[in-house]
């Protein structure tokens, strides 16, 4: 077919028309009309490791994205790009071993993990080029999907450009008590989302905010075959800036089960759902109607967007611009295949019992403002930029704070912050989405709008070590919209 297809396009352009599948598209043109057909690439399935002790090895590494070179690239464990995904139990005490094979110092933040601040691999947590680092800790999350990536301070976005970065899944038994897909790779498929740009010589040109070209688990063009059945997408966006708002190209609903700290208490039936930098959602998708070797894809909707939505400028080029600003365009190619023979069809009524704090429960509150990014500067909280040795704020140990995050300024801004999960309870436009309805540990802040969220710090206290908080956005966190605090 495709063969057949590229004879045609050969014909009708003549000798200097190359068909060729490692492009992104290929497209011929004749008398005023163009053709344009994709060729795939299998969707890369990070390999998964189960148990209480894992290794992890960051290295340098090669992938050929385009013709002719190959983009140098990072991955953890010889994987070209990203890295291994670790799999835990709640309860399990696990014991991990990072080692830095990279020429440069780096970090590993286990995103979302509710654990002592020293193990946190923040910043402070620095493995020298050729080092080692040992942490270990009790896994306290609920079941969800969580995820590791470098953390070290002006080199978050260089790292994690490259590809340093991999998915962690938490069970639990009330999770694993439901009926829902969970045979990795087969239903329940990882799923991150990314864009890059690339100089002349195709390395990644690590420099604006937006990518030219849309990756799915490092892969461009994705392509994936799913059973006949319901389907479950654990979806991150590990983007620079981008935000997505995702939709199924025949306009299908589809449910949300989870987002960042687990599932949801019900599952919630949409046909759009918005994810920005550092945020996971996982849905369920139902492919139990679909005929066999049809396809179907999932798209993100990203035209028309209102200012201040990473990805909705209109230029091009530039700082700013890219090839994919302000339009919709393919996250992966879905082909129906048969069905498993522990096939999920039916969707459950009921997640889980999660009881979230609520303005009652609280014993203190704070404000951070957002601020700065005026004529070229950089974004900051509160007018103070990330300082290594700054305590920006102190929280009583068990203290439940509501935290009150005000935007006035400029652009949105994906706001994160470790060692817990908030609730958020209040967004001044009033909504408060159902796709962040559960426990969630990074917000969506866009222009205009001021975002309440609720947390209990509670079981670790550390007078010396301090956790983060900062956009995810890792050239606004690189550049300083980053501050520290302190649980004592
Ligand atoms: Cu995923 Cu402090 O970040
Ligand atoms: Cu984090
Ligand atoms: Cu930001």
């Amino acid at each position: 077919m495709y063969y057949r297809f590229c004879l045609l396009i050969l014909i009708i352009a003549g000798s200097n028309f190359a068909c060729s599948k490692s492009d992104q598209t290929a497209t011929g043109s004749s008398s005023g009309t163009t053709t344009t057909t994709t060729a795939y690439a299998d969707l890369f399935i990070p390999p998964a490791i189960t148990g209480t002790s894992f290794n992890l090895t960051l290295d340098k590494s090669t992938k050929q994205f385009k013709t002719g070179a190959a983009t140098a690239t990072y991955g953890y464990n010889g994987n070209s790009f990203w890295g291994p995904t670790l799999i835990m139990n709640q309860g399990d005490d696990v014991q991990i071993n990072v080692t830095n094979a990279l020429s440069d110092q780096t970090t590993v933040h286990w995103h979302g993990f509710h654990i002592p601040a020293i193990m946190d691999g923040g910043p402070h947590q620095i493995i020298d080029a050729g080092g080692k680092w040992s942490p270990n800790f009790k896994i306290k999350n609920n079941a969800g999907t969580y995820w590791y990536h470098p953390h070290l301070h002006m080199k978050t976005y260089e790292q994690l450009a490259k590809g340093a970065g991999g998915f962690i899944i938490i069970k639990d038994p009330a999770e694993s008590a439901l009926a829902l897909p969970r045979t990795y790779g087969i239903d329940d498929i990882p799923m991150v989302f990314t864009s890059r740009r690339f100089n002349t010589d195709n390395s990644f040109d690590i420099s604006g905010a937006y990518g030219d070209y849309q990756l799915t688990n490092g892969t461009m063009n994705a392509q994936v075959t799913l059973p006949k059945q319901y389907v479950r997408l654990r979806m991150l966006n590990a983007e620079i800036e981008r935000g997505y708002d995702i939709g199924l190209s025949d306009n299908r609903q589809f449910y949300i089960i989870g987002n960042d700290g687990g599932l949801l208490n019900a599952p919630i039936s949409v046909k759009r759902v918005k994810i920005m930098p550092g945020e996971r959602v996982e849905i369920l998708v139902n492919l139990g109607a679909d005929a066999l070797g049809s396809s179907i894809d999932l798209k993100a909707y990203n035209s028309g967007q209102s200012f201040g939505f990473p990805g909705a400028e209109p230029a091009t080029t530039g700082d700013f611009g890219s090839l994919l600003n302000n339009k919709d365009f393919s996250l992966l190619n879905i082909k129906v295949g048969a069905s498993t023979t522990n096939a999920i069809t039916a969707l459950p009524a009921k997640l889980a019992n999660n009881t979230y704090w609520t303005n009652a429960d609280v014993t203190n509150s704070r404000t951070i403002n957002i601020t700065g990014g005026q004529a070229g500067s950089a974004f900051t909280f509160d007018n103070n930029t990330y300082g290594f040795t700054k305590i920006n704020q102190t929280i009583n140990l068990n203290a439940i704070e509501k935290w009150t995050i005000v935007n006035n300024n400029i652009f949105g801004h994906s706001f994160h912050v470790h060692d817990v999960q908030f609730k958020i309870i209040a967004r001044s436009s009033g909504v408060v989405g159902d796709h962040e309805s559960g426990w969630k540990d990074t917000v969506y802040v866009p222009l205009g709008e001021t975002v309440t969220v609720i947390a209990k710090f509670d079981d670790f206290s550390d007078g010396v070590n301090p956790y983060m908080y900062h956009c995810h956005f890792s050239n606004h966190e690189d550049g300083g919209m980053m501050g520290q605090f302190l649980v004592k």
